[in-house]
């Protein structure tokens, strides 16, 4: 396994790994409850299994009282020497902890060990916590695209970052 594709959080009780199959239920339960863009669990074991793809999960090693090990996730995608960030979300009651953060942190570091050099995203033009998350890490708007999202129609900004080797 990749040197930055296991990692401990220290002090937040939960490792960031790749993603397996065990995870998708719960990877498609944060999708539908954090308004994402519906890609569904075909979609990401249809994923999943694509040497391209870098996905990876915030891991409890025990389940919370709820039940559930998933803190978040990250699903990414490397096309020549680009990785497109596809997906990133974290449970409501975790957020403002970091975990984002930490999951991109380390998506961004899998993609510059295997060759990119540079990340790209779309985000909704509303949604200010993701983009302040993705400028916090360095990322900048590049462009706009019209109406690109439905369900409601919205503009989505274009945000990238060249990508080097101490990130
Ligand atoms: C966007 C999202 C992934 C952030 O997850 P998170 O774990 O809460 O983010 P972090 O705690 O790592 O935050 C890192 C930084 O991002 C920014 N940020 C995160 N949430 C923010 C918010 N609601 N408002 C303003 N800035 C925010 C801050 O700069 C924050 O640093 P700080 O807490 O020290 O101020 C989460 O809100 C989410 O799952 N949203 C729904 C799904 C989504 O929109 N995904 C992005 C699709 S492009």
């Amino acid at each position: 396994m990749s040197r930055v594709g296991r990692a401990r959080v220290e002090g937040g009780g939960y490792e960031i790994v790749p993603m397996s199959a065990h995870d998708l239920l719960e990877v498609v339960e944060i999708e539908e409850t954090t308004g994402l863009s519906r890609w569904g669990w075909d979609s990401y074991h249809a994923e999943l299994v694509r040497p391209e793809a870098i996905m990876l999960v915030a891991r409890r090693a025990r389940a919370d009282a709820t039940g559930k090990f998933l803190k978040g996730f990250f699903a990414a995608r490397l096309g020549a020497d680009e990785l497109h960030i596809n997906n990133i979300g974290v449970r409501e009651r975790e957020r403002r902890k970091g975990i984002a953060c930490e999951l991109l942190r380390r998506g961004l570091l899998l993609g510059i060990e295997r060759g990119a050099h540079a990340a790209l995203l779309e985000v909704r033009a509303g949604n200010v916590a993701a983009q302040s998350l993705y400028a916090s890490q360095g990322f900048e708007v590049v462009g706009r695209r019209r109406n690109y999202y439905h369900d409601p129609a919205e503009d989505a900004l274009v945000m990238s970052k060249q990508l080097r080797a101490e990130t």
